[in-house]
């Protein structure tokens, strides 16, 4: 018998439980170490896997995040990439999915209450626990696959890095005892499995989406960090809406509105200014 919480452990224990879904998850592959999830799932696409693979890494050696960023992936936490082959129209919901996922089985796991900064940065109390990356491969305009990559942070120690120290927590620390990972993904990957059935049959998540998002009504930042994004340098004003898109709504400080695609938000943490529309009542 390999020790409690081993690798070979909690896969298997999700498995034995029982996963509850039609696309996502047959099969799940577990690795002791990758360079990333996503790029191991890229590979099994191109060999021809089947939509719903999973592949989860104990470590991950090169494990990447937004713009390109190293996402530090020790043992005992969740990496996980997904394989799915939607539409060409559902592309863009896919990382609002991921996010609403994530938020969905930490609750059920952990019975925390989760947050996502916009776009999809997962929180808990204005810390992040984990992160989605979206990658997508196209022929044209034909999708050849789309692979979901999510991290959670569940026993990450965050005092050993400054930034993350002052930045991230983990499900263990916002707990009062150990998160089952067997639970957490099971509900991860059933979540996933039921957000992509309504986003197949023409449902797209807006409404949890905007209720999850704790960016809107805040002051913010949202700064271009790659310089290929759309935007160009950076913006401060008030987060005001998304739209049918998933864009963000930003109220400029001289009344206008932009609406921004991508990016990177810092919340600010006092409004410096609230815009008041001719003719609305000041509270
Ligand atoms: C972010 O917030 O910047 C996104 C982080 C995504 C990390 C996950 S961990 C599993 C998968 N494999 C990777 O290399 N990245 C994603």
């Amino acid at each position: 018998m390999p020790p409690a919480g081993k690798p070979e452990d909690f896969v298997a224990a999700m498995l034995r439980d029982g996963l509850d879904t039609r696309t996502v998850g047959h099969p799940v592959l577990l690795h002791p170490e990758l360079d990333s999830t996503m790029d191991e799932v890229a590979r099994l696409s191109d060999g021809g896997a089947k939509e719903g693979t999973v592949v989860v890494a104990e470590v991950q050696t090169a494990g990447r995040g937004r713009f390109g960023r190293t996402w530090v992936s020790p043992e005992g936490n969740l990496w996980v990439s997904i394989l799915l082959r939607p539409s060409l129209d559902s592309l863009r919901w896919l990382s609002v999915l991921a996010g609403i996922a994530a938020a969905r089985a930490i609750a059920s796991a952990a019975g925390l209450e989760v947050t996502l900064k916009w776009p999809n940065d997962v929180r808990i109390r204005g810390r992040k626990v984990g992160g989605v990356l979206v990658e997508n491969s196209l022929s044209g305009s034909e999708v050849r696959h789309a692979i979901i990559g999510i991290g959670i942070n569940v026993a990450l120690d965050t005092s050993t890095d400054f930034h993350l120290a002052s930045t991230a927590t983990a499900l263990n620390r916002e707990c009062e005892g150990p998160v089952s990972r067997a639970a957490l993904l099971r509900h991860l990957l059933e979540e996933v499995d039921r957000l992509y059935e309504s986003l197949m049959a023409g449902e797209t998540p807006l409404e949890e989406w905007r209720g999850l998002l704790d960016t809107l009504g805040k002051e913010v930042v949202v700064r271009d960090v790659t310089g290929s994004d759309s935007l160009d340098g950076s913006y401060r004003g008030v987060a005001e809406d998304v739209d049918v898109s998933g864009n963000l709504l930003l109220r400029l400080p001289d009344g206008g509105l932009i609406t921004l695609a991508g990016g990177e938000v810092t919340i600010l943490e006092a409004p410096a200014f609230v815009y008041i529309k001719p003719g609305q009542p000041r509270r």
